[in-house]
């Protein structure tokens, strides 16, 4: 096998393993894809300083998110159907997750559901929530969460309605797939997946069919979003989330000062900056880009983080520096295990940890938590 040496290796070994409609899932934004591409080119655009003579022994990445310990500020985002990229996707990323130390966040839109990343791992994960129209069934996925031992909520606000992305649509994406021609030419040039999906009964969305009333067949999840997602959610709607939760409250899909502003209202204990990966309203800002100026606004009231655009060690420490306590990654991992299953998020994960440690070394610091703006020219 090719030597992986980079996210970009992963990348590639996953678009021939995975099939196309899925792989593409992963790899799209909305409309132009503009803002899905800034996320990536802006932090192309931030320097480091290299430092010299400086003692690089016993170097540390371990800090905290939201109150946990972590091994590196590095948190698995949640993404709908990652069990698509591999059978029971979530599942193994979720113990590549445990095995490194950092948290694995489960999307409301996974294919494996709560219980059964539960009953396959020993540590708290995180849950992702969406609110849909139907409380009590939002309300019956925080409960679930809850009895599962998850450690902490990560509340999604930017998908009331679903941005459009045509790959999505010009590849007929659905879950579980259609049987058409075209679909069934897809999976079958791709023999190692199906092997896997023939082996496991999770083939659909798990948190969801069997659990809402009247959902049986989740083809469309455009249709489906637009039918069950409440357009009308408001801040109000965070009180009886944090209350029926109780636990560690995270706001994912903060992308502007006044929102971050109100989001201190909330009680929630940490914001992330996101455009959800560039997925919703194209032509936003990056996440990068909006990241100084939300540290400026409520940076010292309510702990940041950041996700999208991350492809490697050196984005993440960029975005310590410039004041994010913790990030996420989504596509990379995904392209881990789209590649190899569980291995491949370990794998990732490793590439993220190795870059971010020698960056450090050469930027002069040996801790993650003295990294701060001094490590980057002009800021
Ligand atoms: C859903 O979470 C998506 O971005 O596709």
């Amino acid at each position: 096998m090719a030597q992986v040496l980079e996210i970009a290796d992963l990348k590639k070994l996953a678009q021939r393993r995975v099939p196309k409609m899925f792989f593409d899932y992963a790899d799209s934004g909305s409309w132009t894809e503009g803002t899905y591409h800034a996320n990536e080119s802006d932090f192309q655009k931030i320097k480091f300083r290299q430092r010299v003579a400086v003692d690089m022994t016993d170097r540390s990445l371990a800090s905290q998110m939201v109150g946990q310990d972590v091994s590196m500020p590095v948190a698995i985002a949640p993404t709908g159907l990652t069990g698509m990229q591999r059978a029971d996707g979530e599942i193994l990323a979720a113990q590549a997750c445990e095995e490194a130390g950092v948290p694995f966040t489960l999307s409301t839109m996974s294919v494996c559901s709560i219980e059964a990343v539960a009953e396959k791992t020993t540590k708290p994960f995180w849950f992702q929530l969406y609110v849909m129209r139907d409380k009590d069934f939002a309300g019956r996925l925080i409960d679930r969460a809850k009895a599962a031992g998850c450690s902490a909520l990560v509340l999604t606000l930017d998908l009331q309605i679903l941005g459009q992305r045509h790959k999505d649509l010009r590849n007929g994406l659905s879950t579980p797939p259609k049987f058409t021609p075209h679909h069934i030419w897809q999976m079958a040039t791709r023999p190692g997946w199906c092997l896997g999906m023939l082996g496991t009964k999770n083939r659909t969305f798990g948190n969801i069919v069997g659990h809402a009333q009247g959902v049986e067949d989740l083809s469309s999840l455009s249709s489906w979003t637009a039918e069950q997602f409440d357009p009308k959610l408001s801040w109000d709607d965070i009180a009886w989330i944090k209350e029926r939760w109780g636990g560690k409250l995270i706001l994912k899909g903060i992308l502007d000062p006044e929102d971050a502003k109100m989001s201190l209202k909330t009680g929630a204990d940490a914001i992330i900056v996101s455009n959800h990966g560039g997925r919703q309203l194209d032509g936003a800002i990056s996440s990068i880009e909006a990241l100084p100026e939300i540290v400026e606004a409520v940076g010292d009231k309510v702990e940041i983080h950041m996700d999208g655009g991350i492809r490697s060690g050196q984005d993440v420490l960029k975005a310590v520096a410039l004041g994010a306590k913790g990030t996420y990654i989504g596509r990379p991992f995904l392209y881990g295990l789209g590649a190899m299953g569980k291995k491949g998020v370990t794998k990732s994960l490793e590439i993220i940890r190795n870059e971010m440690d020698i960056t450090m070394a050469l930027c002069g610091k040996r801790d993650i938590k003295d990294v701060d703006q001094s490590i980057l020219k002009r800021y």
